[in-house]
């Protein structure tokens, strides 16, 4: 049996009749710079031979946003399947602790858990938790070991649900905190930026990987340089590389000029953190001025989606353009790093959170006529297509229904997938709609 859960990620296939694990890990990055040490050690705590020992069940990466953890994690994750250590499967849980809609609650996300471990509907949801612990078990008993992956928890009540009583199995956490609870131990592990040999490497891998002839390459002072102007920070040396390899003509020297003037119109805006926040700002500013004027508009329109992922279809909505000129627009974006299509092919596009926030800043000064008709033109496309899912759901006469679904199951998986963008529609709308009349 193979069931999709709301944020299309999880896959179910594990029941008691299906020996196939389940298995949905978003993509590892290409190649994950200067995180040896640190992959090792949580390597460490999630192989077969440290669960004889007294090792903890869960581990929790932390650190600011854009720093890397989710790339970690699914780093490992992939590593440690591909090594057989978990038979029983991998399953990925976004928690979305930071989503302008609010967090996934700790019973929905046991829900999740729940339909990718195909066990019952409760009424409770200690009942569900109970449910998905005994389903644990079995799996322990059988040998096949779960590796739960929590990405961006924000609460410790988010996920004590989520940890397996059993310690043949591992819940790997991010976290922007250094999340532990009373009822479980975890083990910390704290994510600063990489160090300058890190940084410089994950520059010159992307330039390697789009031109592995990349006569660049051996500007490696320019790269270092580089590095240290977006605080080696992993988004920010991501954006600056995806700047570099989308204009291959373009000398190092003249970027790292470029982003030192950004730094000095930026360091009004200097917090506490070590100037991270002008480095990252100063990567973000620069990729977006080198944007196309459309492209640009795009971008800010994404901010506007209070649902965690867009479908191209929804974009097109929201930007009011059509669907190939979009899709055209997102994959632009996309080179520039601004924009992730998880996975590659699937027609649904995540931004990073600091991303986001920074779409926001820009949005807001565009004019409220100008975005009150974005969002309802993305408020109506997702109805128009809740209605005609629900109209293959509810009708089981041969008249004719909405073409915009193949079939029932087409339309089923479509409220699969837009659960939480729906959900967060509705909350969106609501807010709106208060803020509206005062
Ligand atoms: N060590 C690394 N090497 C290469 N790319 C990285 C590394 N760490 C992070 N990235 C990339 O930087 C971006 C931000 O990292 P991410 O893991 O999403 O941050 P976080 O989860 O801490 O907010 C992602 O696109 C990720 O693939
Ligand atoms: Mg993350």
């Amino acid at each position: 049996m193979i069931q999709v859960s709301g944020d299309g990620n999880t896959v179910c296939a594990s029941g008691p009749e299906d020996p196939t694990p389940m298995l949905r890990l978003p993509a590892e990055p290409t190649h994950l710079a200067g995180r040896e040490k640190e992959a090792e050690a949580v390597l460490a705590l999630l192989a077969p031979s440290s669960r004889a020992r007294a090792t903890p069940v869960v581990s929790v990466l932390s650190g600011l946003p854009g720093i890397g953890k989710t790339a970690l994690a699914l780093h490992v994750a992939h590593q440690a399947v591909a090594r057989g250590w978990f038979p029983g499967g991998a399953l990925f849980l976004h928690l979305r602790g930071h989503d302008p809609a609010g967090p996934v609650g700790a019973e929905e996300a046991v829900g999740t858990l729940a339909r990718a471990l195909c066990v019952d509907d409760a009424v409770t949801p200690d009942e569900q938790t109970g449910l998905c612990q005994a389903a644990l078990n079995r799996l322990a008993d059988e040998g096949r070991a779960v590796l739960l992956i929590a990405d961006d928890a924000s609460s410790a009540a988010q996920i004590e649900r989520l940890v397996p009583a059993r310690s043949a199995h591992r819940l790997l956490v991010t976290s922007r905190h250094l999340l532990t609870g009373p009822s479980f131990q975890a083990r910390l592990f704290g994510l600063d930026e990489l160090a300058p040999r890190g940084a410089a490497d994950l520059i010159a891998e992307a330039l390697r990987h789009a031109r592995p002839d990349d006569p660049r390459l051996r500007e490696t002072d320019a790269i270092a340089e580089l590095a240290g102007h977006c605080g080696h920070h992993p988004l920010a040396l991501q954006i600056a590389a995806s700047l570099l390899t989308t204009d291959p003509g373009r000398p190092i020297v003249e970027l790292v000029a470029e982003l030192a003037d950004a730094h000095t119109r930026l360091d009004v805006l200097r917090y506490e953190d070590g100037g991270h926040t002008t480095a990252v700002q100063a990567a973000f500013h620069l990729s977006y001025q080198r944007l196309l004027p459309h492209h640009r508009q795009l971008f800010r329109l994404f901010a506007l989606n209070p649902g965690p992922d867009t479908s191209t279809d929804a974009a097109a909505a929201l930007w009011g353009q059509p669907r190939a000129r979009t899709r055209n627009g997102l994959a632009a974006l996309a080179q520039a790093g601004l924009l992730a299509e998880q996975p590659v092919g699937s027609g649904r596009w995540r931004m990073h959170d600091l991303l986001r926030v920074y779409a926001a800043g820009l949005v807001e000064s565009d004019s409220a006529k100008w975005r009150s008709t974005a969002f309802a033109r993305l408020l109506n496309h997702c109805q128009k297509l809740v209605q005609a899912a629900n109209a293959h759901l509810h009708t089981y006469d041969d008249g004719p229904l909405p073409d915009d679904f193949r079939d029932r199951a087409h339309a089923v998986q479509w409220l699969e997938d837009e659960r939480a963008n729906v959900m967060a529609l509705i909350a969106g709308t609501r807010f709106r709609s208060s803020t509206s009349t005062r």
